[in-house]
């Protein structure tokens, strides 16, 4: 064992939301969630085996209070008592809405899992990466994933060469991270959203017809069903006490832009997670269209190009993460 591996996780993006927890605990969530993992933008870990566990992101020493159960699931899935000092960098805003708590800790669980010298499948992968994040389930696999409510570990569908037409534009509203953590958000929702119980019947109701849509590919169907799943979510949020408003005015811009690009003939569906940040589904063909007419309608924001993309990469731990 080399004692050290750097592991590679691109953004779960959630079709149908993942936005609640379990009763049962040990961060299982409480609804489905669909999704599909981005190409383009990553999370890279790089972890060695240490004295004691610590883990910076982009250079920030972050709490090592959050990360103390996904490390203890990791030794005891594992069966190794190891600790691990820990590098990850993202390619893409951190805490802002882009998933990268998804990608984040499922490139840990990776590059942890290779520095103490173990093989566990990417199934064990998805089940240690779920108690850092229930999204991170989801970003061990490549493509389109899925991540029943009350499961333990996500489960692939279709690999990314499933639809190589689809494309995600993410339009970068905004670069801090957001004021509220998704976890704390949740939390709040559940406990003093009115509309979280809907929220939790709704989304389940959503899936069926989400998986019929990727199967068929049939884009329109499935960015309808994405739009009512983030906006029966937002519904929820906004209904927590005091309420939580992740939108910005550039984020509700966009919104508005996707509605015209489809008033005009261009399949453009957005969705948006926790934060300010919203992502477009649509074809290649007009993908390139789709960021000039967002970033011509909405000054100030950026665009990125997005594809389906793998799941977790090991390279070689030589040179910098
Ligand atoms: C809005 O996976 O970050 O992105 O399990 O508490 O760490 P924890 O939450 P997290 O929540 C992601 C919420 C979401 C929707 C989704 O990715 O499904």
């Amino acid at each position: 064992m080399s004692g050290e591996a750097v592991c590679r996780a691109g953004p779960s993006l959630a079709l149908i939301k993942y936005w609640g927890k379990s009763v049962k605990g040990d961060n299982l969530p409480a609804t489905p969630s669909l999704a599909v993992t981005l190409g383009g933008v990553y999370s890279e870990t790089r972890a060695r085996v240490a004295d004691d566990d610590s883990i910076t992101v982009d250079g920030v020493r972050q709490d090592t209070a959050r990360f103390a159960p996904f490390f203890d699931a990791l030794r005891s899935s594992l069966g190794v008592s190891v600790r691990f000092q820990a590098a990850s960098i993202n390619t893409f805003p951190t805490s802002a809405g882009m998933a990268s708590s998804s990608s984040g800790f499922a490139a840990l669980a990776g590059a942890c899992a290779r520095a103490a010298g173990c093989e566990p499948s990417a199934s064990d992968l998805s089940s240690i990466a779920r108690v850092g994040s229930a999204s991170a389930a989801r970003a061990v696999y490549g493509g389109f994933v899925l991540f029943p409510a009350g499961a333990r570990r996500a489960r692939p569908l279709f690999g990314p060469e499933f639809w190589p037409e689809l494309r995600i534009v993410i339009a970068v509203t905004h670069r801090g991270p957001k004021p509220v953590s998704s976890r704390r958000a949740m939390e709040e929702t559940r406990a003093g959203s009115p509309y979280y119980f809907s929220w939790i019947k709704e989304s389940a109701a959503l899936l069926p017809d989400a998986l019929r849509a990727l199967e068929s590919r049939d884009l329109e169907l499935l960015g309808e069903t994405a739009r009512r799943s983030y906006s029966l979510m937002h519904a929820a949020i906004l209904g927590a006490c005091p309420p939580i408003l992740y939108w910005l005015p550039a984020t509700v811009a966009v919104i508005h832009g996707c509605a015209a690009l489809r008033a005009d003939g261009v399949g453009a569906w957005e969705t948006i997670d926790a934060g300010p940040q919203v992502k477009i589904l649509c074809l290649a063909a007009e993908a390139e269209k789709v960021g000039r007419r967002l970033e011509e309608l909405v000054p100030g924001i950026q665009t990125i190009v997005c594809h389906a993309g793998p799941g977790l990469t090991w390279r070689e731990p030589r040179g910098e993460a």
